[in-house]
């Protein structure tokens, strides 16, 4: 994740939302871009402690412990308009951990689509590599990230209220939508 990539994405966005935390120096860059708030989701007990030590006192930053799936089942509802939303949260082997799938990511974009308010929104997916075919052969990864790709995550949006322009950043490490409200009529 670039600073500059980001904080050109997410002009006049004052809060983001990450899920999986890991060690948090996602959450530092964030903090870096100059995001007024930065919420964070992890599933694993440890790196959650870990991390709310790493930000203790900063008043910015909150660490969540459990899964983004439910994380957005009880808050996308109520996200207010100026969110950026960066989806990190998954399996990747090591001390990390995970909930019901090692890849939550289709299950996190249906249940923020259908929940979500206002109009627009931007949302980074990061990791690409995962489902594009950098993972090197034999690692178990392949079967984590089976059922992600472009055309399944066009399709969970294709199936919701928003169309999206969507784009890659210059080294293919994140997928960026760009979220529209289709307006009837
Ligand atoms: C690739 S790491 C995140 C890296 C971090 N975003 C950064 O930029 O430094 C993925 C993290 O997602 C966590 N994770 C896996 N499944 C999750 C879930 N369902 N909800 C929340 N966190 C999850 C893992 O435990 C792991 O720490």
């Amino acid at each position: 994740m670039k600073i500059d990539y980001v904080k050109n994405l997410a002009r006049n966005k004052n809060l983001v939302v990450e899920t999986g935390t890991y060690m948090g120096d996602g959450v530092q860059k964030f903090i870096d871009c100059g995001f007024k708030r930065v919420i964070s989701v992890e599933i694993n007990g440890n790196l959650h402690k870990q991390c709310s030590e790493r930000f203790r006192g900063n008043d910015s930053v909150e660490i969540i412990h459990g899964d983004s799936v439910q994380y957005f089942r009880d808050n996308a509802k109520t996200f207010p308009e100026d969110i950026f939303i960066f989806l990190d949260g998954h399996y990747s082997g090591g001390a990390t951990g995970f909930h019901d799938e090692p890849v939550p990511l289709l299950n996190e974009l249906k249940v923020i689509l259908s929940e979500y308010t206002h109009d627009k929104l931007i949302i980074m997916i990061d990791d690409v590599g995962c489902w594009t075919g950098l993972l090197p052969d034999g690692d178990p990864a392949w079967d984590w990230w089976k059922d992600v790709s472009e055309e399944s995550i066009l399709k969970i949006v294709s199936e919701s209220d928003f169309k999206a322009n969507y784009f890659y950043d210059d080294e293919k490490v994140t997928f960026v939508l760009d979220l529209t409200r289709e307006v009837e009529g």
